[in-house]
C-alpha cells in the first residue's frame, strides 16, 4: 500500500439516515430483527444523535460511492422512560456513572462483508468519538452479546472496556456484554484515520 488511505465519511440528518440504515441492514445476514426506518427516527428525533457512513467504491464500478459501514448512536439519560432505554440504563446503574455526564449509547451499526477488515469501522468510530467530544460527551456505551465474536475482538482493538457481564442462565454464548470508552481530548491522539467528512443533503 503507497501512503495512508482517506476514509469517506458522511453524516446524515435523521430522515435520510434512517433510510439509508434500513437499506444497509438488508446486507447483514447476522442479524435477527432488523431495525425500520420508523423505529430509527422515532428514537433518534427525541435525543441528541449522530448517524454515519462510511462510503467506498464499488470495485466492478469505480464511479460509484456506496455506503459500506454505519455506526449511529445517540444519547441516553439516567431517566430515561421508554421501555427499552429504561431497561438499558437499569442494566447499566453501578457500571456508568451518570450523575451530571453525558452518556453516548452506541446503538448499531457493522460493515457489509465484502467491506470488512479494511478499516471502515474504525474511521467510523474514531469519527464518532471526535463528534462525542465536540459535543460534550464523557462516555461511549456499547452493547454485544459473547456470541458476536468478531465485534468483540473488534472492540477490544479500538480499546473498549468491559464495563459489564451478564450471563445467560440457559445458553452463555447469548450472555450480554457491556463495555465502554471515556471520551477526554486524550482519545483523539490515539485515533489512527485519516478522514474526510461530508454532510448528506
Ligand atoms: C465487527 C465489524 C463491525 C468490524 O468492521 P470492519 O470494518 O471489518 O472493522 P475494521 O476493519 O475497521 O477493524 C477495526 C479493528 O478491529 C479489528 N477487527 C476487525 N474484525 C475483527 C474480528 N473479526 N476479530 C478481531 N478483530 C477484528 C481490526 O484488526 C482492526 O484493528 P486495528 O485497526 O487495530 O488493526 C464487522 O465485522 C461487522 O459488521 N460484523 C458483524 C456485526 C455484528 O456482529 N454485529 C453484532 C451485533 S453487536
Amino acid at each position: 500500500m503507497d501512503g495512508q488511505r482517506t476514509y469517506r465519511i458522511k453524516q446524515y440528518p435523521v430522515e435520510l439516515g434512517a433510510l439509508e440504515i434500513q437499506y444497509i441492514e438488508e446486507f447483514f445476514g447476522e442479524f435477527a430483527r432488523k431495525k425500520t426506518a420508523a423505529e430509527i427516527e422515532k428514537r433518534l428525533l427525541e435525543r441528541a444523535h449522530v448517524i454515519q457512513m462510511a462510503e467506498a467504491r464499488l470495485p466492478d464500478d469505480s464511479s460509484q460511492l456506496v455506503p459500506v459501514s454505519y455506526k449511529v448512536g445517540h444519547e441516553i439519560f439516567a431517566n430515561e422512560t421508554e421501555p427499552k432505554l429504561r431497561d438499558l440504563v437499569e442494566r447499566l446503574e453501578g457500571s456508568v456513572d451518570f450523575g451530571g455526564r453525558r452518556i453516548l449509547y452506541s446503538w448499531i451499526g457493522g460493515t457489509r462483508s465484502d467491506w470488512r477488515g479494511q478499516g471502515h469501522f474504525r474511521a467510523l468510530t474514531e469519527q464518532q468519538e471526535a463528534w462525542a467530544l465536540e459535543h460534550g460527551f464523557k462516555e461511549i456505551v456499547v452493547k454485544t452479546k459473547n456470541k458476536f465474536y468478531g465485534m468483540r475482538g473488534t472492540l477490544t482493538h479500538l480499546n473498549f472496556d468491559v464495563v459489564k457481564y451478564e450471563r445467560n442462565p440457559v445458553d452463555n454464548r447469548e450472555s450480554k456484554v457491556y463495555l465502554s470508552k471515556r471520551i477526554a481530548p486524550e482519545v483523539l491522539s490515539s485515533h489512527q484515520s485519516e478522514r474526510n467528512l461530508v454532510q448528506a443533503v
